[in-house]
Formats: structure tokens, C-alpha cells, sequence
């Protein structure tokens, strides 16, 4: 396997999303938001909207430079083999072949199909493709794992060193024999999600390119300096000598953190070629080796009381990431079972490894739990929502839940729903469903700068970057707030491991990061313009309407323009970052789902969904609503479609396309309403990942609701829905 670092998951998922701030923000700080909001919180267009919808915005994959070679990844036809030799030579002697580099070592293993053997770069793009597969590699094939059943077997053979199965996580907490003894119902069953593999629009890769030993890569990244410091580390070379540039970028989930292995081979042939190479991944090559979202199983025992209050949970969980990755994710969810137990282990097997996904393991905890809760509910005959609201944890942020369950439920006619089992005449059967989500949210560390010029530009410059989701914009509105000016009077620069630092885009912590650092920097600069072109202290300046002026008094002032004028030859520049009270970290929600059965055909399809999410202060109104758009997107195709599958004989995946690996089309997206709670007294929290967490579970919810018999393992698939009605009729399992 190759042994280029990898950004561990908990540092890009659990933990960062976690960081401890604050539940509000600090009121007294000197750069508190303002009560007025002019900008902030409302609908801006993106600004870099025209250059994408005209083709203009330049992607890693749109980088040409002079002489630009292509480069091609050799891969593993085999799920596990010893390398016993990479013979390079035969590679460089095709046409246009200008390098060839081994990524795999002579006497190492190959863990999956798809794990990177060798690479090779050529003039053109076919070329390098018919090179790579002129690499001779022997190799000896060993026994593999293609399924979690098998791995489990005992008399497996043993792939992984220390097993095939790690036990992982044991939590206890109470005394389940007292709880089961308090139940008066106790369901007992098990529940299963696929892997999910990201799907980026943009592939991974990276355009390399020497000068010297200084490398400038263009890559698509969510961490443009941790990025920086992976060529580096990986090269042996100073992260001075390292430039890292993400003009735009189309999507990451979670699996672009780094260089990655195409991108320090890319970087290797480019050094040995003279040349710049662009070595992009192709769509095979992103689901077999680019990351996916372990799956989850989880067989559950669990009490309720005759009043409806939970009592126990004893749950045993498993799941796979992967090729010797782990497989964790919270269980139970959200709600409070007094006495639980959870024993959870991961299973290897011969398949690409896991990486962070958009609320890493919290869908899949989500569905589990949010399924077992709906089954409990029925048991004592409760309505979901009020089982649910009755066993809320009795800490924050259970008083947000409770009254989203409630805005939501009145605002999505949730009395009109039935109870198990559409009786309406004919195949169509109608059901809802719902789940609650939570995460972090929280961000910090961000540094920027800003500089006023005499002739009245703003260049905010920060190096964060723009991973599709409106960071630019996101920048440009809270520098025109707070310098009074609109939004298309500020140049926004991002993107780039030469400006200042900024972590990760990762944890849903880039709006709670780099918000607070535009509103200082920018304010920090304005002071200076105002302090010096004003001659009053920096307490006295304000600006307001396109006017530096003193504070409280617009006409004691000057023009933007004319401020800027009296600079005369030294623009204002001022470095600064993050600091504490403008952000905050934890984000709630709760979704319903609303869908309609073909019992026929066993075809489900979401209607609506309506979502209702806290995330801090809004910054721009229409891409917060964008994010929770395109997390639920995301949430109906875990739902009804994605599904990673690998042949049982061979391990090698049958859909590694888009033809076959189902991602939501146009037509299967339902109508969505969204209601986002504004909490500007929270300031900015990071809305990225919890969208995605609860659609699934409330998707598979009502399909339950709708047909009357539960499916327990998504994708909810006509075959899944059929063979759960076929149960259902032939004895029921409800
Ligand atoms: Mo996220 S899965 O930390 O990009």
C-alpha cells in the first residue's frame, strides 16, 4: 500500500467539528456583528457566479500550462497481492512517455483494486493511458476479503495483521438489566447502511509545475495549506518552497485533504520530467480509491416504558471502511436511553479505504437510531414526534428541538399524516417520516488580510478556500458590511497557500473560522483609514453608506472615494485574524419527509422534504439555504440509491461509474422548504454538514409509514421494498 500521509479522520471530522466554543456570542466584543444587519443575512448572488455559469472559472482540471504533460495512475487489478516487481522501462519507451515513477515497493502489498502500483506522464492524455498500461508488474496474488459477512467468517483467512475484525469502541452507561426490567416493549432488530462513496463533480488531481526546487500546485483541495504542508512533508522539501493554489474547486465531502497519492506522484513525474503534469483522477478511479462513508450495521435491543420514556439500549454494531480503516459512528443518537450498552468493531476488507464524509458517521447513527425510535413509538402507540420531544436529552440543545419539531410538524401539515400504513385504495400509498441532526459547527485559527488602496479598492485576502459553497462571497458581504460599501466593491482573494493561513475546509468550520477574521481584519483596517485620513481616535471612526465618518455622525466624514484619495502613495494594510465571541459552534435540525410507494413496483420517491436548521447568524441567507439544498440531495440518494457494490468473487466494484452508481438526477429531487433559524446573538456557525445527517432517516421513515412494513437497510431499493411487502403479506413484520 502506498504510505503517503492521510489526514486521519478524526482530525478533518469528529474533532474539529467538535471544537469547544462557546454556545454564543460575546456581545462586548469590539468587532461584535452589528444589531443593523444591511448585508448580512440576506439573499446575495455569488460572486463568482457569472465566471461559472460562463465557463470561466478556472478548476484544477482547467489549468493548462506550457508544455503540460498528462499524467496516469498504474492500479492494483488485484484486491490483495504481494509486489513482487515494477518494471518501469518498457512504460518509457512508448511514444511521448517523458517519466515514469513506482508508487508501490517491490515486496509490498496492493490492498484493494484500485491501489496505486505506479504512474507515468506523457504529452497527451491517451498516451500516458496506454504507458501505464505497458508498466510490467508480477505479482503474487494473495486471499482477499470482498464482503463484511465473509471477513467475519472464522475461518476467513486472516488479511489484515492482527484480524480481520478490530473491536473498537465499548461504551456502557447505567444498568441494562434494570432497564429491560422497567420496559414494557422491547424491540429487538437490526439495521444496515451501504458505503456511500463522495461523488465530487471534480475529480481528485493536481497540476505540478518546477521551478528550481520550488513547487506550485494547482489542486483541488479543501485545505490549501494543509495541502502546503503534505507536498512538503511527503518530498522532503520546505513548505517555503511550496505554493498551493485552489482557484476553484468542485466538491470534496470530506476526501480532499491533502496532496494524496496521484498528487505527490504527479508532483515526482513532474520533477523528473522538466515539465508541469496534470494528473486528474478519472470517475473509476474516484470511487475505488478516492474515499467512500463506511458502512454500518447494527442489531439493537431496546426498551420503552408504558408511558413512553426509553429505558434501555443494547446495541452491537460493525461496519466497513475499507481496506484497514475504521468504520466508528455514534450510536445511539441524539436521544436518551438511561441504561445502554454499545460494542462497536470495524471489519477490513479488500476495498478502498474510507475518509471523512460530510458529518462523518453521523448518518449513519442517525438512520439507525431514528428507524428504532419510529419502531418504538408504534410499540406504545405514541405519535414520532411527541415520542420523540418526550426523550430529548435534558441539556441544550434540547429546547431547539423540541420547538423545530413543532414549527416543522405545523408547518409541514404533519396532523395529515396517517398512521402506519397508507389505507388510501390503490398501489400508490403515501407516508412521513422525520429525524433530528446535530453537529458542531465550530471553526477558528483563520487569518487575513486586507488592504485599502488610494484609489478606493478592497482586496480582502485570506488563505481559505472556495469549495463551491459561497466562501468568496461569504468574505466580500462581511467586508462590505462592516466597511459600508457593497458587496461588489470588495476584490476577494482566497485560495492560495501564499496568503494568510487558514485550516481546512472540513467539520463544517470554514463560515465559523474565517467570518470572525474578514470582520477583524476589516475592521482593524478601516480604523487605520479612518484614524489617519480623519485625524479622530480609532473609537471615533465609523462608516456607513459609502462615508468614513465619526462615529454617530454621518456628514462629520468623507467619501469612500476621497478617504481612500488622502492616502495619497500608502495604502492600509492590516494582518489579523480569528478571535474569540464571533462564533460559536453547535448546530441543530429536524427534517420531515414526505413520500409516495408504488407497491407494485416497489418504486419509492420523495416528494418534499422540509427542513428546519440552526446555524448562528446567517451570513448570506440564499447559500445557507444552498448548503441544506445540497445536503439533502446528497440525504435522498443514500436513501433510495447510492450503493458502492463489490463482486463477491472478485472485489472488484461492479458500478464504479455514474451509469451504475446512482446519484439523484434532476427528476428525483423532491420539492424542498427549507426554515432556517437566524440566531445572530450566536454568531456564525458552520452549516456545511448537518443537512445531510437526518434526510435518509426521514425518508426511510415514511416509506415505513406509507406501506406499513419497514425496511431496515437503505438504499431503499424497489427490490428491498417488495421482498419487505412479500414478508409482510406472508405473516407480517411490523
Ligand atoms: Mo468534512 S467530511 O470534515 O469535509
Amino acid at each position: 500500500m502506498a504510505d503517503e500521509p492521510v489526514v486521519p479522520i478524526e482530525e478533518m471530522g469528529g474533532q474539529v467539528a467538535e471544537v469547544n466554543l462557546p454556545a454564543s456570542a460575546n456581545p462586548n466584543s469590539p468587532y461584535a456583528w452589528p444589531k443593523e444587519r444591511r448585508l448580512l443575512s440576506t439573499r446575495v448572488n455569488r460572486i463568482d457566479g457569472p465566471l461559472k455559469v460562463a465557463g470561466r472559472a478556472k478548476y484544477s482540471y482547467d489549468i493548462k500550462r506550457p508544455g503540460m504533460l498528462y499524467g496516469r495512475i498504474l492500479r492494483s487489478p488485484h484486491p490483495h497481492a504481494r509486489v513482487v516487481s515494477i518494471d518501469l522501462a518498457p512504460a518509457l519507451k512508448m511514444p511521448g512517455v517523458k517519466a515514469a515513477v513506482s508508487i508501490a515497493k517491490a515486496g509490498g502489498k496492493v490492498m484493494y483494486v484500485g491501489d496505486e502500483v505506479a504512474a507515468v506522464a506523457a504529452a497527451t492524455e491517451d498516451q500516458a493511458r496506454d504507458a501505464a498500461r505497458a508498466i510490467k508488474v508480477e505479482y503474487e496474488v494473495l486471499p482477499f476479503l470482498a464482503s463484511v459477512e465473509q471477513a467475519m467468517q472464522p475461518e476467513a483467512p486472516v488479511v489484515f495483521e492482527g484480524g480481520n475484525v478490530k473491536a473498537s469502541q465499548t461504551e456502557e452507561e447505567g444498568n441494562l438489566q434494570a432497564g429491560f426490567a422497567a420496559a414494557a416493549h422491547v424491540v429487538e432488530q437490526t439495521y444496515a447502511t451501504q458505503v456511500q462513496t463522495h461523488v465530487s463533480l471534480e475529480t481528485h488531481g493536481c497540476v505540478c509545475e518546477w521551478e528550481g526546487d520550488k513547487l506550485t500546485a494547482w489542486v483541488s483541495t479543501q485545505a490549501v495549506h494543509g495541502t502546503r504542508e503534505g507536498f512538503a512533508t511527503s518530498l522532503g522539501i520546505p513548505q517555503a518552497n511550496v505554493r498551493v493554489i485552489t482557484e476553484h474547486m468542485g466538491g470534496g465531502f470530506g476526501s480532499k485533504f491533502g496532496p494524496d497519492v496521484q498528487g505527490i506522484a504527479c508532483a515526482r513525474l513532474a520533477k523528473e520530467a522538466k515539465a508541469a503534469v496534470q494528473l486528474m483522477l478519472d470517475r473509476r478511479e474516484e470511487h475505488l480509491a478516492a474515499g467512500n462513508r463506511p458502512s454500518a450495521v447494527a442489531k439493537i435491543k431496546a426498551g420503552v416504558s408504558a408511558d413512553g420514556m426509553l429505558t434501555a439500549f443494547d446495541g452491537e454494531s460493525w461496519g466497513t471502511g475499507g481496506a484497514g480503516a475504521s468504520s466508528g459512528f455514534p450510536l445511539p443518537y441524539i436521544y436518551t436511553f438511561p441504561n445502554r450498552r454499545r460494542v462497536h468493531k470495524d471489519v477490513y476488507i479488500n476495498a478502498g479505504q474510507q475518509r471523512a464524509m460530510r458529518a462523518p458517521g453521523h448518518p449513519q447513527g442517525c438512520f439507525i437510531t431514528e428507524m428504532l425510535m419510529d419502531e418504538l413509538a408504534d410499540r406504545v402507540k405514541m405519535d414520532p414526534i411527541e415520542f420523540r420531544i418526550r426523550n430529548l436529552p435534558p441539556q441544550a440543545p434540547n429546547a431547539m428541538w423540541r420547538e423545530y419539531f413543532k414549527v416543522g410538524a405545523a408547518k409541514f401539515g404533519w396532523d395529515k399524516r396517517h398512521p402506519t400504513g397508507d389505507p388510501t385504495p390503490g398501489p400508490i400509498k403515501r407516508g412521513m417520516g422525520c429525524a433530528a441532526n446535530r453537529w458542531g459547527g465550530g471553526g477558528r485559527g483563520t487569518q487575513a488580510q486586507c488592504e485599502i488602496l488610494p484609489d478606493g479598492g478592497v482586496v480582502v485576502r485570506c488563505g481559505t478556500q472556495d469549495l463551491g459553497v459561497g466562501t468568496r462571497t461569504l468574505i466580500a458581504i462581511i467586508a462590505a458590511e462592516t466597511l459600508g460599501l457593497q458587496v461588489k466593491d470588495i476584490k476577494v482573494e482566497l485560495g492560495d497557500s501564499n496568503y494568510p493561513f487558514s485550516g481546512g475546509s472540513g467539520g463544517s468550520t470554514t463560515a465559523p473560522a474565517v467570518s470572525p477574521a474578514i470582520r477583524v481584519t476589516v475592521s482593524k483596517a478601516l480604523l487605520e483609514l479612518g484614524t489617519r485620513v480623519l485625524g479622530v481616535p480609532a473609537d471615533q471612526v465609523a462608516a456607513s453608506n459609502g462615508r468614513v465618518h465619526v462615529k454617530g455622525n454621518p456628514s462629520k466624514g468623507l467619501s469612500w472615494a476621497e478617504a481612500c484619495r488622502k492616502l495619497q502613495t500608502t495604502p492600509v494594510s492590516v494582518n489579523a485574524g480569528w478571535e474569540q465571541g464571533l462564533s460559536a459552534s453547535g448546530s441543530s435540525g429536524v427534517q420531515f419527509a414526505e413520500v409516495s410507494v408504488d407497491i407494485e413496483t416497489g418504486v419509492a420517491k420523495v416528494e418534499r422534504i422540509l427542513c428546519v436548521q440552526d446555524c448562528g447568524l446567517i451570513v448570506n441567507q440564499m447559500a445557507a439555504e444552498s448548503q441544506c439544498i445540497g445536503g439533502m440531495v446528497m440525504g435522498v440518494g443514500y436513501a433510495l440509491y447510492e450503493d458502492r457494490i463489490l463482486d463477491r468473487n472478485t472485489a472488484m466494484q461492479v458500478n464504479p461509474n455514474m451509469e451504475w452508481y446512482l446519484v439523484p438526477g434532476m427528476s428525483d429531487i423532491p420539492k424542498i422548504d427549507i426554515m432556517l433559524m437566524n440566531q445572530p446573538e450566536r454568531g456564525v456557525i458552520g452549516i456545511g454538514e448537518p443537512p445531510t445527517i437526518s434526510t435518509a432517516a426521514a425518508i426511510a421513515n415514511a416509506v415505513a409509514n406509507a406501506i406499513g412494513v419497514r425496511v431496515r437497510s437503505i438504499p431503499l431499493t424497489p427490490q428491498k421494498v417488495l421482498t419487505a411487502l412479500e414478508g409482510e403479506r406472508a405473516g407480517g413484520t411490523l
